[in-house]
């Protein structure tokens, strides 16, 4: 845990959203959600595909401008900032398709995306990355655009750490990679959880998921049905089933 912690810390959501509607023209895609991430905390959001999730992570990143709600970062009012001020404030975006810059180096695109976190925290370094990615150490001259999917992703996740951010939204981390490349980023996606930042996790893999995180969100056609620990997840077979296919 970071020395500067306190007590209050701990005990207020690092992240919130509250009552949160948002809109692709017309289209009503997240009704009332509301959510509460806490400092160090990792949670998952399923559900199946076209449900809204990554719509409620692009509207937590500002990247969407919620038509109603409010959302708050360390109870600072974010809602309707742009995705450059939600950067600063502290959430990291991983999305889907990676957003690597295809014309920088492996180190180009960390070192673009230094910066020093909240209260002037640097505790993500270059060398810490490739600590944690060796694989990103070894192709630190390779172009963007010269890299594995894999190693694009692990590539996305380093920018994110390099924002030393309070909190990293993940959007199918390991989608499409092979199963040993997969266990890699799961096993990195733990470390990272260990060192304290919190997370949404995005993924397809149930039980991938419930041995990361320990609380779990499940989203139907824009509303979270379902908010609670791994045992009852588990337990409800029905809402298993029918929200997640399996
Ligand atoms: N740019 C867009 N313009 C209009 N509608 C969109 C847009 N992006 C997504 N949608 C619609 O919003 C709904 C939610 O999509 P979203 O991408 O958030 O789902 P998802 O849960 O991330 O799905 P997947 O598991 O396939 O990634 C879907 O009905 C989708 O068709
Ligand atoms: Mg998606």
């Amino acid at each position: 845990m970071n020395a500067a912690a306190t007590a209050e810390d701990t005990a207020a959501p690092v992240l919130q959203a509250d009552a949160v509607n948002a809109y692709y023209g017309q289209s009503h895609i997240l009704r009332n959600v509301s959510i509460r991430v806490m400092p160090h905390e990792a949670v998952s959001l399923m559900g199946r595909n076209g449900m809204g999730k990554t719509t409620l992570l692009r509207t937590l990143m500002g990247l969407l401008r919620p038509r109603s709600g409010a959302i708050r970062l360390r109870g600072a009012d974010m809602t309707g900032e742009r995705a450059s001020a939600v950067a600063r404030a502290g959430i990291a975006f991983v999305p889907e398709d990676r957003g690597v810059f295809p014309n920088l180096t492996v180190e180009e695109n960390l070192t673009f995306a230094a910066r020093p976190g909240r209260d002037a925290r640097a505790d993500w370094t270059l060398e810490r990355v490739y600590g944690l990615f060796p694989r990103l150490a070894e192709r630190r001259s390779n172009w963007g655009n010269q890299l594995s999917g894999g190693e694009q992703k692990m590539l996305a996740i380093g920018r994110a750490l390099m924002t030393n951010p309070e909190i990293i939204l993940l959007d199918e981390a390991t989608e499409g990679l092979a199963p040993k490349v997969r266990d890699e980023i799961w096993a990195t996606l733990r470390l990272i959880t260990e060192a304290g930042i919190a997370s949404i996790v995005v993924d397809k893999n149930l039980d991938d998921l419930f041995e990361l995180a320990h609380r779990h969100m499940v989203i139907v056609k824009g509303e979270i049905v379902f908010d609670g620990p791994t045992a009852a997840l588990r337990a409800d077979e029905a809402l298993i089933h029918r929200h997640l296919g399996v």
